[in-house]
């Protein structure tokens, strides 16, 4: 993978880019002090960029795993001509086991899946295949737009709210999903401020929803996620709003670590809880949060702190980066359909159906 200087102003809506037949991702490691991009020209660089966090959220993990399959077929192509449906299997292993629990990469992997079986053989796969991954992305960025003016709908007067980790254009096509229904709530006059959660280890709130929430020009106070509880009992926090990695059928919703104590503390202290996640990210073969695999990520991430070792030596860490929210805390999921109020089963899979 190669680091990049980007190839022209970019914005947080710039962060997935198709530029002259090679994938650009925003390297989000390095913001807010540097922009730059990391290239890839195959599906293991697509594959390990998503690992490493390179870009990280759920619907921008699933549309960087679209394009990576573009990718894949071209490498497929050169190599086997014909033949080269036989050479996705592994690529797609790849790209489908490049992080566990956002299940829009499975999602999109099987859309994409589907479109390779209607392609014939003969015919370069690329321009479809390029077509296709291009629609995801475009679905992903209007589905954040509808998302946005539902969840601005259920904001009845003008308040102070808390998000955690970052889920906004960085995590998306663009626009976001939490941060998408705080655009535009924002935009209603309905955001006094957003208090965002620092989101240990990775700090996806201090240094992603930081950077896109001042850029934007909406007033943002950070906070470490040990303070919510006492911000909440403070007064004036009408919202928790959050994204998600996946929501089972029954409503349970997997998240980055830290949601489900802010969900809790949400309860006790009355403020409502919004969970904004396109339909990509309900599972239905999930029946509940119980069977959703939650991801275990090295534990230097928690025992370090900006590449200096900060725990005591000899100390260990436990480092599972999403935790499960049950449906009975949340009071409303929010998708480019409408609204779920107090999700359960039957009205997960109504909205679904509908
Ligand atoms: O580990 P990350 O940074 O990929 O975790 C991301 C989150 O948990 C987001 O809140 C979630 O994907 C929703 S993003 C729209």
């Amino acid at each position: 993978m190669k680091s990049l200087t980007p190839p022209r102003p970019i914005t947080a809506d710039d962060a997935i880019l198709w530029e002259e037949g090679a994938l650009l991702l925003l390297d989000q490691r390095l913001l807010p002090a540097e922009e730059r991009f990391i290239r890839c020209d195959t599906a293991a660089d697509t594959a390990e960029a998503i690992t490493a966090m390179v870009v990280r959220g759920a619907p921008a993990i699933g549309i960087t795993a679209a394009y990576g399959v573009v990718l894949a077929a071209r490498d497929a192509r050169r190599r086997l001509g014909e033949r080269w449906k036989e050479g996705m299997g592994e690529p797609m292993a790849l790209l489908a086991g490049a992080r566990p629990t956002a299940v829009n990469l499975g999602w999109a992997l099987a859309r994409m899946e589907r479109r390779i079986a209607e392609l014939p053989e003969e015919a370069d796969p690329e321009p479809p295949l390029l077509a296709e991954a291009q629609r995801v992305h475009d679905e992903d960025r209007a589905a954040n737009r509808a998302m946005g003016a539902f969840g601005a709908g259920l904001i009845e007067r003008a308040t102070a709210v808390i998000t955690h980790c970052n889920a906004g254009a960085l995590a998306t096509g663009g626009y976001g999903t939490a941060l998408g229904v705080i655009r535009s709530a924002h935009a209603r006059g309905l955001i006094e401020k957003v208090y965002a959660d620092e989101t240990r280890p990775w700090l996806q709130g201090a240094r992603l929803t930081a950077w896109e929430l001042v850029r934007d020009g909406i007033p943002v106070e950070l906070m470490v996620e040990g303070a919510a509880a006492a911000r909440m009992a403070a007064g004036g926090i009408g919202w928790v709003i959050v994204g998600s990695d996946r929501i089972a059928a029954n409503g349970d919703v997997a998240n980055k670590i830290g949601t489900y104590g802010l969900a809790l503390a949400a309860r006790a202290h009355g403020v409502r809880f919004m969970v904004a996640a396109p339909t990509s990210t309900i599972d239905m073969n999930c029946p509940d949060g119980g069977a959703i695999p939650i991801e275990a990520r090295a534990a230097d991430e928690v025992l370090c702190c900006a590449g200096g070792r900060v725990a005591a030596e000899g100390a260990g860490a436990w480092n599972p980066v999403f935790d499960v929210t049950p449906a009975h805390l949340v009071d409303a999921i929010v998708t480019e359909k409408g609204v779920i109020e107090a999700p359960d089963a039957e009205k997960v899979a109504a909205h679904m159906n509908a």
